[in-house]
This record gives structure tokens, C-alpha cells and sequence, in this order.
């Protein structure tokens, strides 16, 4: 059983340096932070180790940057977690490592927080580098990881110097994604639905692998569900088809027919069009089709007989569980959001009459979002959304496994 913060009680902490890794991994627009959820996720722990009397480290990535770069700045974060806990202080370092953040840290009193600059300013993170791991573990005395969205990174933060520690933690955030996610890999109480869609089949094929066997029902939708139709034989115009795993979908589909559901009906458009085309997209206008898309024709969301048949199979699951990670449909484009709408509110529905409901997905947290679905209608929204895919799929954790165990 993975150790968690609360496993060795409050006395462990107090008047300790704990470096605790988060992933305040937010989209970021000018310098204004949109969802913040996984900021908000981590307050359980943050709280919990500074009522300890601890004096608190965070760490973070921010992007994809390899080098120094003020968009990728973490400073906007810290003001908006200084925001939402006011009561305590939040300094913010502007380095990782080195000389100055030591003089910030060595002047922490009890009970302060400090969000160090992101972690990839520094091309040693990614290359999970001895040096810079030393260099980043020397901060502190007990190493907390509260990040599960990270947890598939073999970095110098989330497995190289948590490695250098004697005591290496779960943050309580982690703790429950474990939980909730294990509960799906293993053993998901029955009935269960799973129900995928977004574009990259790449993406989602382990988890696919490993949950068709547990599952009751499998609802495909998005541009992935292209190329399950083609596997089936049906016509699917110029929609985007990945070759490379029609031999496995025609497989599963022989195997697991009566399992898997495939869209009856389309909104296509005669061009192709991406997210980017929100802003001009008033004028646009969709055809619905049934069964085989014609030639020349895209696929963007699912048809109304789909949306129909999809939500009757959501609320036949009584008391069971149902996970979602994916949207039916090019969302971003209003035209094209009633399938993931759909799914979205029929979720939240499942949720209130007893099922348990969990969503994984940065975009499909978006989605359901806009659908005007909040989180407390659902069971359990995970942090992560490539992480999500490889601990269903089974997949190395490297985050997770070098934490302590009891
Ligand atoms: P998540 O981030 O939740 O894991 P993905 O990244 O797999 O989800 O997929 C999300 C993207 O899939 C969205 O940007 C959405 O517009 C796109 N998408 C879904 N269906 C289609 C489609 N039929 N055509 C084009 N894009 C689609
Ligand atoms: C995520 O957004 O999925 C995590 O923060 C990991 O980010 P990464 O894919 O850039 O490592
Ligand atoms: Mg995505």
C-alpha cells in the first residue's frame, strides 16, 4: 500500500522542509490562468503540512519549455494560490535551484510556502539529470509527491530526486486518484461503461486493451470512432482514419461485438475545419448522415440517433461505474458540441441516480465544463490526462513506484 502524508501523522513534519511536487500544469492565456482545478487539488495536502508545521517547497512544470522563457512563468500561479488560501503566505522563488532559492528557503518560518520557477527552465528536469536531482533534493528533508497527472515522467522532480530521500511520500490528492483509478483498472464495480472518444487512438489504445475485457458496454464517439466504423466495413469519406491499428480494432470488434457501440448517424461538412475556426464558424452549416459517410465528407460530431442511443445506455447503468475520457465531437465548435453536451449532462445524471461517474481528460474536463456540468456532479475527475491513459493501460509509473510502500 502506497504511503501517504497522513500515514505518518502530524508530529513527522513540524519544523521540516518538505519538497512537494505538484503539477501546476494550468493553460495560461497573457499571463491569466484559466482552469485551475489541479491548483485546487492540491490544497487537502498543502493544508495538511502546514497545519503540521511544516515549511512547504512546491514545484512544478508549466509547459513545454526547455529553456528560461517568461511565458512559461509560474508566477501567475503563485499569485492565484496565494488567492485561494489567503491565510498563508506564498513566496515565490525565481529559480528552481541555486544560490538564491536557498536564501529564500533558509528564511522560511514554519507554516510558509514557497513555489520554486518551473522545472523545465532547466533541460536537466526532463533528462531526469544525478546533478540536478541532487541539487533539487538538497532543499529539503522529506520529499512529498502530490502530482498523479506526472506520475508516467521518469524527471529529476518526480522520480530521480524523490529517489535521494529516506522518506517519500503520496500527497492525498494522489492518494485518491489511486484509489479511484485502481478501482477501474482492477475491479470496477459492475455494471460498467466506458465511454471514449477525442482524435489520437495512439493515445488511448492500451486503456482500450486492457478495460474491453471489464467492460459492459463501450461507447465510442470522436474522430477515433472513424476508424473503428472503417474496421467494421462501413464508408467513412474523407474522415481521419489511423491504418496503423485497423488490424487490432477489426480484432476487438470480432471479439467484443456485442460490447461496442459505433455512432449510427454524423454531422459532416464538405471541408475540413479544425478548433482553431471557432471564431468564424457562425456561418458554417452541417449535414446529418446515416451509416455510411459519403465521399469528400468529415465526420465532426455524433448524429442525434447516436446522442439518443448512447444517453439510453448511460442511465441503463445502475449503481455501477461509468469513466469518460474523450469528447463525441470537434466541441470547440458550437455546431459540433451537442454530442459531447450529451454525454456530458447524461453523465451527471448517472451521478445523481447513484452511479459512479469519473472523467479523465484535459479536454474533456473542458467539455464538460462548457456543457455547464460542474465537478461535484461527477464521482471523481482525474488530474491527469496522459497519465490517466497509461495507468489504465496497466503502464511503468515510475511517480508512483519509487514512493514509499508500507
Ligand atoms: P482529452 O484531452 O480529454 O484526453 P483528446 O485530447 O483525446 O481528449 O481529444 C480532444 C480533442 O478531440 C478535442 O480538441 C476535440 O475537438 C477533438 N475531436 C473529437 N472528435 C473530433 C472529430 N470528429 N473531428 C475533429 N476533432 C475531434
Ligand atoms: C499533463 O498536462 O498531462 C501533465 O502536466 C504532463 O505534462 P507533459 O505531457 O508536458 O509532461
Ligand atoms: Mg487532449
Amino acid at each position: 500500500m502506497l504511503q501517504t502524508i497522513s500515514d505518518l501523522g502530524y508530529l513527522k513534519y513540524y519544523d521540516k522542509k518538505i519538497l512537494m511536487r505538484v503539477d501546476f500544469n494550468v493553460s495560461l492565456s497573457n499571463g491569466v490562468i484559466g482552469e485551475d482545478y489541479r491548483i485546487r487539488m492540491t490544497i487537502p495536502t498543502i493544508e495538511y503540512l502546514i497545519k503540521s508545521g511544516a515549511k512547504l517547497i512546491l514545484m512544478s512544470h508549466l509547459g513545454r519549455p526547455t529553456h528560461p522563457d517568461s511565458n512559461y512563468s509560474l508566477k501567475p500561479v503563485a499569485k492565484r494560490l496565494s488567492e485561494i488560501i489567503p491565510i498563508h503566505k506564498v513566496r515565490f522563488a525565481t529559480d528552481c535551484v541555486g544560490s538564491d532559492v536557498r536564501k529564500t528557503i533558509d528564511e522560511m518560518q514554519m507554516g510558509d510556502i514557497t513555489l520554486l520557477e518551473n522545472l523545465r527552465f532547466h533541460k536537466e528536469e526532463e533528462t531526469n539529470d544525478p546533478e540536478f536531482s541532487k541539487q533539487l533534493a538538497s532543499l529539503a528533508e522529506i520529499y512529498v509527491n502530490d502530482t498523479f497527472s506526472t506520475a508516467h515522467r521518469r524527471h529529476a522532480s518526480t522520480y530521480g530526486a524523490a529517489k535521494l530521500f529516506d522518506i517519500r511520500v503520496a500527497g492525498l490528492n494522489v492518494k485518491r486518484e489511486v484509489e479511484y483509478l485502481s478501482m477501474i483498472r482492477e475491479n470496477p464495480v459492475k455494471p460498467f461503461t466506458f465511454v471514449i472518444g477525442g482524435v489520437k487512438i495512439k493515445d488511448k489504445i492500451g486503456a482500450l486493451e486492457n478495460l474491453l475485457p471489464k467492460a459492459d458496454k463501450v461507447l465510442i464517439g470522436g474522430a477515433a470512432a472513424y476508424t473503428f466504423l472503417k474496421a467494421k466495413g462501413m464508408k467513412t469519406g474523407n474522415s481521419p482514419i489511423d491504418n496503423e491499428y485497423l488490424p487490432w480494432i477489426t480484432k476487438a470488434l470480432s471479439r467484443y461485438r456485442e460490447k461496442i457501440l459505433l455512432p449510427l448517424d454524423h454531422l459532416v461538412l464538405p471541408y475540413s475545419i479544425s478548433a482553431v475556426d471557432s471564431s468564424s464558424s457562425s456561418s458554417l452549416s452541417a449535414s446529418l448522415v446515416k451509416a455510411d459517410i459519403p465521399e469528400g465528407m468529415i465526420g465532426y460530431d455524433i448524429g442525434a440517433e447516436t446522442m439518443q442511443q448512447y444517453s439510453t445506455e448511460i442511465s441503463r447503468n445502475k449503481d455501477g461505474t461509468i469513466f469518460w475520457n474523450g469528447p463525441m465531437g470537434l466541441f470547440e465548435i458550437g455546431l459540433f458540441a451537442n454530442g459531447t453536451i450529451n454525454i456530458a449532462k447524461s453523465m451527471a445524471l448517472a451521478f445523481w441516480r447513484g452511479s459512479k461517474t469519473l472523467i479523465g481528460g484535459g479536454d474533456t474536463l473542458e467539455s464538460m465544463k462548457r456543457a455547464g456540468v460542474s465537478e461535484r456532479e461527477v464521482s471523481h475527475v482525474s488530474t491527469g490526462g496522459g497519465a490517466t491513459l497509461r495507468f489504465l493501460a496497466g503502464d511503468e509509473m515510475p511517480g508512483i513506484d519509487i514512493l514509499d510502500k508500507d
